[in-house]
């Protein structure tokens, strides 16, 4: 292994987890980064139930994925966090009470939907949309348009 890869590899492995200690650049790109991740978990169980993707035995990876992104969700908006291009409202961090409602609505649809079984497609497709629509609750309350 050459040597800045076998460096690089040591910093992986640092312990560091995202805290307000972070820079708010960081911050705001990790964010941004486990957004993009929840979309595409999400839109690959959308095309499961639009029938374009075979993938039933896929559909506890995605729906525990977004459950276990949705365990993070409160940590990725630090207080104070500011970045400019951030899309993010002050009202994350006026409301913090409704933030978290925001995101335990989300995290209800979620075990929703895992409680559903692959192959009931009509039940799935509804709380599917269920939970695409609990994601853009809080985009619609907290998030600019
Ligand atoms: C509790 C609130 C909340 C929930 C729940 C939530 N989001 Fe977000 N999301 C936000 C906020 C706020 C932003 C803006 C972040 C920023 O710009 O700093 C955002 C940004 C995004 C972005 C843009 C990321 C980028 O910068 O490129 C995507 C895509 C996204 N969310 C998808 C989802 C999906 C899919 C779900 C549900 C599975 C979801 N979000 C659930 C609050 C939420």
């Amino acid at each position: 292994m050459k040597l800045l890869a076998r460096l690089s590899l040591i910093l992986m492995l640092l312990p560091s987890t995202a805290t307000t200690d972070d820079s708010v650049e960081e911050i705001y790109h990790y964010r941004s980064r486990i957004m993009e991740n929840a979309s595409n978990h999400l839109k690959a169980l959308q095309g499961y139930v639009k029938g374009e993707l075979s993938i039933e035995n896929h559909i506890p990876t995605h729906v525990d994925a977004l459950l276990n992104l949705n365990d993070i969700y409160q940590d990725l908006f630090p207080v104070g966090d500011q970045h400019p291009e951030s899309e993010a409202l002050a009202l994350i961090w006026s409301d913090p009470r409704g933030f978290q409602s925001a995101i335990q609505h989300n995290r209800r649809k979620i075990m929703a939907l895992k409680a559903v079984d692959p192959s009931d497609m009509k039940t799935m497709k509804r709380a599917v949309n269920d939970v695409r629509m609990s994601c853009g609750d809080c985009h619609y309350y907290f998030r600019e348009r």
